[in-house]
């Protein structure tokens, strides 16, 4: 039965983090969301609230092993975990090795710690579900991007390897690639002014617009039910075809 359960997610304090908090909270879970801004964190939960559902804040940072380990303890029981906190940096035409081991931690070691800290939870429980929150960065690049496309290349094969680790303790672990989704962080790096996208925005996508978090929190709640229940160890491009669309200039 879905609902019920017991969802983590990860850099739920806004953008896509929150979108998907609010959707399992409004399928009926108990939403525990982590942040590193414990503010963001609080006033995602209130939301949650005010529109009917249940969430609980954890300021936490992913990057930080014993603190991923703490904030798992204090919550307990885990059935679903969504990895998504991630931030970018700037590569080699710019970017330091401070900004790659950033990058690295948060994006990439960061969905690791709280793998490891979520899965003997999940198989007291009998079972659970992780997704991976990647990107199409994962799959083709811009320039100066590598510590980013890396560590989301990264959390591709992490997906493969928990599900293989994993599966006989009833855990499934599959990953998103979202595109270009509209969200305040997204906006501030691409430089782009949404809600206003151009025709040229749009017209990059064959959905004839740009994503929104609800895209990719709806995915989520099908990866983690029971309707998914033979998917596992797979990465679901969810991009508007973006990624598929043959460009000619
Ligand atoms: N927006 C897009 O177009 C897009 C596309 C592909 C992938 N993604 C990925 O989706 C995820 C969410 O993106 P978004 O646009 O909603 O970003 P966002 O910046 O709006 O939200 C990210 C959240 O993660 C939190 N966070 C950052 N570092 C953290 C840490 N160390 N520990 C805990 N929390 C931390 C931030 O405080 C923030 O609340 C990211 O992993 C991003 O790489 C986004």
């Amino acid at each position: 039965m879905d609902g019920g359960r017991v969802a983590v997610v990860t850099g739920g304090g806004q953008g896509i983090g929150r979108a998907v908090a609010l959707a399992f909270a409004l399928a009926g879970d108990v939403v525990a969301v982590l942040d590193r801004d414990g503010a963001m964190a609080q006033e995602c939960c209130a939301e949650v609230a005010a529109a009917g559902g249940s969430a609980r804040p954890y300021t936490c940072d992913v990057s930080e092993a014993a603190d991923v380990d703490a904030t798992f303890a204090a919550i307990g029981r885990v059935d679903v975990l969504i990895n998504n906190a991630g931030i970018g940096g700037r590569g080699i035409l710019g970017g330091d090795m401070a900004a790659w081991d950033r990058v690295l931690a948060v994006n990439l070691r960061g969905a690791y710690a709280c793998s490891r800290a979520a899965a003997p939870r999940m198989r007291a429980a009998g079972g659970g579900a992780v997704v991976m929150i990647s990107s199409t960065r994962a799959l083709q690049s811009e320039p100066d991007s590598e510590p980013y496309a890396a560590s989301k290349a990264g959390l591709l094969g992490l997906t493969h390897a928990l599900a293989a680790s994993l599966g006989p303790w009833g855990i499934r672990v599959n990953a998103i690639c979202p595109g270009w989704i509209d969200t305040a962080t997204h906006r501030s790096f691409q430089r782009r002014h949404a809600p206003e996208h151009s025709e040229a925005d749009r017209a990059q996508h064959w959905a004839g617009r740009v994503g929104r978090p609800q895209d990719i929190a709806e995915a989520c709640l099908y990866l983690c039910s029971e309707a998914a229940g033979f998917i596992t160890g797979q990465q679901l491009v969810i991009d508007g075809g973006m990624t598929r669309k043959m460009i000619y200039v």
